[in-house]
């Protein structure tokens, strides 16, 4: 696609992001971020070139890099014209990934917008001075709570902790577009389709309700009791995961957690079962020896031993970025408002900020809702 129909696609989510363009006339008035160079990684496509302008005309200097599957190129190059350094392409992989982390990181930030929490481990790595940065995802809160716990020395406010992130974007954003992805990627009928979400969290949900509400047969797996208990009373059949092999014709991970649906799970499907994800990353479908062969746009075919076939959609990243237009424009105005007071916060009063993950403060929170009610009712 040409730059100036990429230009168009971002001019159409510009218009319907009201509440990033209140806080876009605060921000070139007041400038928090003359003379701060923001690293970013962030999926690479309309919005966030909406926000990217937002954070400039705050005074930013940029670099970004998107997440493995879902950086639309023409969207990079329309960013890279105007002057922003971007690294990734839409068939990059995690190798890719990793070396586009390195050049974001090659810039010095000074601050962070990270997803998946892959610039904050650089930089803790490598002992880089930040001032602080934001998180966007629960798979990268996870990683900063678990695997770097302790070791976080700058303030990262988790936007997925948000409240408003999880209603909102999590829950009714990525509800709707899942469906919207599997729609557009395999050109299925949902109504009595057998759908098995795995991961009854603020996406899987989302993901449920959404299913079940075009008529899907929808069970959920859920490891957590009371979340179990909940899907159970939202109307659905909740299953162990070997129960619910052989009953499903689509699996959908959305997790947040690496080998969910793993090789020796494939056997009992049937014939003709389709993965997919939801979660972060694609790790949460392992294929182990199996080697995807192309089936279509966006469709892989995995031949089993046992003479079954099993299809993978967008090589297992999230089906609604990789297959789809991402989350809802409206539901992202709202995210990435977050991101940008929090960083505004940050870039003005990092020192009042504890070290480590922590939550969006509440007045944030707050007034982000108001806008975003406002806007609704305008
Ligand atoms: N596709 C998108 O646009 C998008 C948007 C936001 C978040 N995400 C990603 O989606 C994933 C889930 O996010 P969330 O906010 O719903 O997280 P969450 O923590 O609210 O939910 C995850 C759920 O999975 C359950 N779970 C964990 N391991 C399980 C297992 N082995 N079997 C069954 N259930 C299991 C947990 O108990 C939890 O209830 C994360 O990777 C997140 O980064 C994707």
């Amino acid at each position: 696609m040409s730059l100036e129909v990429a230009r168009e696609r971002i001019d159409w989510a510009r218009r319907h992001m009201p509440v990033l363009a209140a806080l876009r006339e605060k921000l070139e008035a007041s400038r928090p971020f003359d003379g701060i160079l923001i690293g970013i990684c962030l999926h690479i496509e309309p919005k966030t070139a909406v926000l990217c302008s937002v954070l400039r005309a705050g005074g930013a200097e940029l670099a970004i890099t998107g997440s493995p599957g879902t950086t639309q190129d023409d969207v990079a190059d329309t960013l890279a014209s105007e002057g922003i350094s971007v690294y990734g392409r839409a068939q990059d992989d995690a190798a890719a990934h990793a070396a586009n982390i390195d050049k974001v990181m090659s810039h010095r930030p000074n601050m962070l917008l990270d997803n998946g929490a892959d610039l904050a481990a650089i930089a803790l790595e490598r002992g880089v001075s930040i001032l602080g940065g934001t998180e966007e995802t629960t798979t990268g809160a996870n990683r900063l709570r678990e695997d770097l716990a302790g070791d976080v020395t700058f303030p990262i406010l988790v936007i997925n902790d948000s409240p408003l992130k999880a209603i909102v974007e999590n829950q009714h954003g990525v509800g709707q577009t899942i469906v919207e992805g599997f729609m557009r990627t395999t050109n299925l009928l949902i109504p009595r389709r057998r759908f098995v979400v795995v991961g009854y969290g603020w996406c899987g949900r989302g993901v449920a309700r959404y299913l079940k509400s075009f008529g899907g047969d929808v069970c959920a797996v859920e490891l957590d009791a009371i979340r179990a208990l909940e899907a159970a009373l939202d109307g659905f059949a909740v299953r162990e995961l070997e129960e619910a092999l052989p009953w499903g014709d689509v699996f959908i991970t959305v997790t947040g957690r690496p080998g969910i649906l793993r090789r020796e799970h494939f056997d009992t499907m049937r014939d003709g079962a389709i993965l997919a994800n939801a979660g972060h990353f694609s790790w949460e479908i392992e294929l182990g020896e199996l080697e995807p062969l192309a089936a279509g746009d966006g469709i892989e075919r995995l031949e089993l031993p046992n003479g079954n076939t099993l299809y993978r959609l967008a090589r297992g990243e999230m089906l609604n970025l990789a297959g789809g237009g991402g989350n809802p424009v409206e539901t992202m105005d709202l995210g990435l408002a977050l991101q940008t007071m929090s960083l505004t916060r940050i870039a003005r009063g990092a020192k009042d900020l504890i070290a480590g993950p922590q939550p969006v403060p509440d007045d944030i929170n707050r007034e982000v809702a108001r806008r975003m009610l406002a806007a609704l009712r305008a």
